[in-house]
C-alpha cells in the first residue's frame, strides 16, 4: 500500500522518508502536480487533517494511506508567535530565511538575545475508513544569530534542550533522535503498519 505525503516541503519529505525505510513513500506532487491547500484551521491538528483529507479526496483512490504534517515553532516571549503561522510569519510566500529573520527581529524588539521555544508537529493519517492525528514536541531555545546550514526553516536559530549547538550545526541523525516530527511519527508508525495489515 502506497503512503502518500500531503506535503511538498523538501525538508519534511526528507525527514519523513528517513523514518519509513522500505516503504513506498510518494509526495503528492508526483501524482497530482503542484497544488495550494488553504490551511484555515486554528490548530496544528486541524491543519494537518485539512491537508491529508484534501489530498485523499483529490487522489480519489481507496487503496492509499495519506500522511500529512503540520508543524511550527512557538516562542512564549512573543505571545506564542509564530505557531501555526510559522510558514508565513514574514508574509504570504515568505522564504524560510525571511521567516527566521523576522523571528530574530521580534526577539530584538523585546531586547532578548535568546528565548525559550518549542517545535510542535501534528501528523495526520487518513484512509478511506479512518483518520488519526498524533503530536510530538521538541523543547529548547531560539537565539538571535543563525548558525549552521543543516535542517531547514528555523533550525539555524534553534538550540535543543541539553545542547549548545543549533539544529543547523548538529548532524541530521541528532535531529532525528530528538525532533517533534520523529516523536509524532514514532506514534504514527505502528498505526500505519496496522492499517497496512488490515488492507491486505
Ligand atoms: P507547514 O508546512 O504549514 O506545516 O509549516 C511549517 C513551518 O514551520 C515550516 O515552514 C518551518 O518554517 C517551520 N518548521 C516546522 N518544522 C520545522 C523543523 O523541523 N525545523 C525548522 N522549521 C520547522
Amino acid at each position: 500500500m502506497q503512503i502518500i505525503l500531503a506535503t511538498s516541503n523538501k525538508g519534511k519529505v526528507k525527514e519523513i522518508r528517513s523514518l519509513f525505510d522500505g516503504d513506498e513513500v510518494v509526495p503528492f506532487v508526483q501524482l497530482l502536480g503542484p497544488m495550494e491547500i488553504e490551511e484555515n484551521g486554528e490548530t496544528f491538528a486541524q491543519n494537518a487533517l485539512i491537508k491529508a483529507k484534501t489530498i485523499f479526496e483529490k487522489l480519489g483512490q481507496d487503496d492509499v494511506i495519506v500522511v500529512s504534517d503540520d508543524s511550527g515553532i512557538t516562542v512564549p516571549l512573543l505571545g506564542n508567535e509564530p505557531g501555526i503561522y510559522s510558514a508565513r510569519y514574514a508574509g504570504e510566500g515568505a522564504s524560510d530565511r525571511d521567516n527566521l529573520m523576522k523571528l530574530v527581529k521580534e526577539l530584538g524588539k523585546k531586547g532578548a538575545k535568546e528565548a525559550p521555544a518549542y517545535y510542535t508537529a501534528a501528523i495526520a493519517v487518513v484512509t478511506k475508513d479512518t483518520e488519526y492525528v498524533m503530536h510530538g514536541w521538541m523543547h529548547g531555545k531560539v537565539i538571535d544569530t543563525p548558525r549552521g546550514e543543516g535542517g531547514f526553516g528555523y533550525d539555524p536559530i534553534f538550540i535543543p534542550e541539553g545542547f549548545d549547538k543549533t539544529l543547523g550545526e548538529l548532524p541530521a541523525e541528532t535531529k532525528k533522535s530528538l525532533s517533534h516530527r520523529s516523536k509524532a511519527l514514532g506514534i504514527a508508525k505502528p498505526i500505519i503498519e496496522m492499517l497496512k495489515e488490515q488492507a491486505k
